[in-house]
Formats: C-alpha cells, structure tokens, sequence
C-alpha cells in the first residue's frame, strides 16, 4: 500500500493554495461587487445657474435640472441601475411645514420629470421622501410648537401627499427617509389610491441618529433649528433588536425593500436584518463614510479607490442586496476596467 498520509500539511495549507494567483482568488470568491449593486444619490438645487460643488464630498454636486440629467445619462451608460434623488428648494422657500416640497411646479416635479423623461426605464428612479431639506427649522416634518417635537402623524400624512407628487411625476421607487411611525403603511395606502400602484416602497427601515451625515446637511443646506438633532425620531446607536423590529413593521406595512443606515458602523444590524426577511435589503453607504475615504486619500494617507472597494464589497458581505453610495459613479468606471 503505498503511503497516502499528505505531506504539504494538509489541511492547514488549502487557504494558502487558494489565494495563491488572482485567477484562483476570483475563482472562489464568496462576494462579487457588481455594477448592479450600486444606487448613486444626487442632489438636484432650485435656482441654480450651474453646479455647485459640495466641499465635504470632493466629486458630488448640487445639479441643475441640466445637470442632473447629464449625470443620470452618464450613470446609466454605465451600467448603474439606480439613482435617488434629493431635491433643494431654494432658501426663500422653505417654511414651516416644508410646503415647497409638495408644489406642483417645484423642485421636486421638475426633476424628477426631467429624469425620467431622458431615460424612462433604462434605470430605477428612486425619490427620498422627507422634509428636512425643505423645511426652515431643518426637522424631518412638522414641529409641534408645544412641545418641539415633530408631531409624527401630521408628517406622515405630508410624506403621504410627497409621495404621490414624486411618483406622479415619474419615480419609481418611493423611499421614505422621515422615521415617522406609520409613513410606509399611509404612503402605501395614498399611492394605491392615487393609482400608483405599482410605484415600490423602499424604507429607510433602520436609520440611525448618526453623526456620520453631517456632509450631507452641507450638501442638502440643512441645518437643524437650535442645534437640535433627530435623536427623538431616528435610532439610537447603542441599538440592534430594535432594528429589526422596525424593519419588521415596515415589511407589515408594506415596504416592499428595506434599508439600513448608515451602513459600516451598523454592518452586524445589516447581517441580522437579511437573516430576518425575505425582501431586498439595501444599505446606505453616507456622506460621512464617504468623506472620510476622500479626505484620507486626499492626504495619502490611505488608497482612496481601494478603500472605496473595500468598504462597498464589505456591505454586500454582510447581506446587503445593494448600496447606495456616492462612490457609484467611480466603482462603476473601476468595475468596467
Ligand atoms: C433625510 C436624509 C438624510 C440623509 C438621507 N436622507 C439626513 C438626515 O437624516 O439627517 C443622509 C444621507 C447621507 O448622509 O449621505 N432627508
């Protein structure tokens, strides 16, 4: 009999083997970043002449209508499947109740319009569905002045009114982005009723109170009044059941894809919430994780576009079916090669 004991130390020496060549690495991969995964979010500003450039995200703007559109036909020539969008008013705009989100010849019909008039179905349009951006204390719906709170129900019906506006003038998907108990239940119910049926649900499900969107108030001009923060309405993050029980209402609500935000300090919240339901999980990859990386690379201090890969692929490794991230547009060119 001859000797069949191995003698390359199996099987300690496999992972060796298997990592030894790229073609081997590729080969058994567990994770593949695709172009299909990425979401790019866009800002689209009233009022605007030409671009403005965000300063605490080198690469994103504030579009034109003109912009915008240009950008969105980029995107889709390469390969990305979604955008959403973020509509500004104009700062005399805003008021109390956000009022110029829902005008019928605003922003936010104007762009979405224009999107989706240029490219119809060649790619999904997604619209964040909130009032912080158009309300001039910077809160998520109405203050309550009695006590200063967002009064949950009175926003909830406003996002049910937005979201009608928004899949009227062409969105696809709606993406209530408020935490407001209740929005994806009455924003299902008024799409219905508005015969818009078939526009989907995408609820931003588990939203933390983070710091890590401060970028994004600059580039949204948000700023909330008495520096106030959102920690009565979005969650703690000291938090992970309590995660999955709001994903959990909003799938009993009707959403039909769920999301969490952001997405690396909550990576284990995205892992447990994939386990828990059976509809798309997307992650949002935000402002604040975004300027990191560039700011870092900016110092050479890390490789930005490494970095970049890294973190995106490591989302779809914790469960997540797609990322919004302002990197979609740059992974996307990266991933053609
Ligand atoms: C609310 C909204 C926010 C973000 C997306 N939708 C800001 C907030 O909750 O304060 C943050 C996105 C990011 O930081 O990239 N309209």
């Amino acid at each position: 009999m001859p000797d069949l004991t191995p003698v390359s130390g199996f099987p300690t020496r496999r992972m060796r083997r298997l990592r030894r060549t790229s073609a081997l690495r590729r080969l058994v991969a567990e994770t593949t970043l695709s172009v299909d995964d990425l979401v790019a979010p866009l800002f689209v500003a009233d009022g605007l002449d030409v671009p403005r450039p965000v300063a605490s995200l080198p690469g994103v703007s504030q579009h034109t209508v003109d912009s915008l559109v240009s950008e969105v036909r980029r995107l889709a020539g390469l390969g990305v499947p979604g955008v959403i969008l973020f509509p500004l008013p104009r700062n005399q705009d805003k008021d109390a109740t956000g009022s110029a989100a829902l005008s019928p010849d605003g922003i936010t019909r104007r762009a979405i319009e224009a999107v989706r008039t240029a490219v119809g179905d060649d790619l999904v349009i997604m619209a964040d569905c909130c009032l912080d951006e158009f309300t001039d204390h910077g809160h998520c719906g109405i203050v309550d002045p009695d006590t200063g709170d967002v009064d949950n129900d009175a926003t909830v019906q406003l996002y049910a009114d937005l979201a009608v506006v928004q899949a009227s003038a062409g969105a696809h998907v709606i993406a209530p982005s408020g935490m407001m108990d209740g929005q994806v239940a009455a924003i299902r119910g008024a799409l219905d009723r508005a015969g818009h049926a078939d526009a989907a649900v995408l609820a931003y499900a588990a939203k933390y109170a983070s710091a890590l969107y401060g970028p994004f108030r600059e580039a949204a001009d948000v700023t909330i009044a008495g520096g106030g923060d959102r920690k009565g309405y979005q969650q703690d993050f000291r938090n992970g059941r309590e995660a999955l029980a709001e994903v959990a209402l909003d799938v009993a609500e009707g959403a039909d894809m769920v999301m969490v935000k952001p997405a690396l300090t909550y990576l284990d919240v995205v892992a447990d919430v994939r386990a828990l339901v059976d509809v798309p999980v997307a992650a949002y990859h935000v402002s604040g994780e975004y300027a990191m990386v560039k700011a870092a690379a900016e110092r050479g201090w890390i490789d930005g576009p490494a970095v970049a890969l890294e973190q995106v692929t490591a989302v779809k490794r914790a469960g997540a079916d797609f990322v919004l991230t302002y990197f979609a547009g740059e992974l996307a060119e990266a991933l053609h090669g």
